[in-house]
């Protein structure tokens, strides 16, 4: 599986969001190398599933409170992708936790998605907000 490898262009601009960008991409690229282990049990998947599921709302809570602190003028529609991820990834998780011969196909599917999804959404919608959280000092 394609790993995801960080690369300048991903930068927001903002330090500590691209830190929380970069663990959030680690912590996939983590559970592609279990995937990828003849080994894998499915209680270590489930376990990084929920590692990336909780780091996940962890950091789209990070930039959500940061628009309604800011009053950024997107917040809703940002905070509806944010929307989109968060359910997605809780029925995905939902079904690792009651389907274990499913494991490989159903972690396949989540790090897929989380790649995806994570990559588009910082060059076309967390870009947007670079300028407005530099100028409110948000580093
Ligand atoms: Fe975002």
């Amino acid at each position: 599986m394609q790993k995801f490898i960080w690369k300048e262009e991903y930068s927001v601009g903002v330090a500590s969001i691209d830190e929380q960008h970069k663990n959030f991409f680690r912590i996939t690229n983590d559970l592609i190398d279990l995937i990828e282990r003849p080994d894998m049990a499915p209680e270590d998947c489930i376990a990084i599933a929920r590692e990336l599921e909780h780091y996940a709302v962890y950091h789209l809570t990070t930039e959500e409170r940061y628009f309604h602190e800011l009053s950024y003028p997107h917040t809703a529609e940002h905070i509806r992708e944010h929307d989109h991820y968060r359910d997605k990834v809780r029925v995905l998780l939902a079904q690792l936790e009651t389907n274990p011969e499913e494991t490989k196909v159903l972690a396949e599917e989540l790090a897929n998605f989380s790649i995806t999804w994570l990559s588009n959404h910082i060059l076309l919608s967390d870009k947007k907000y670079s300028a407005f959280f530099e100028r409110h000092g948000v580093h």
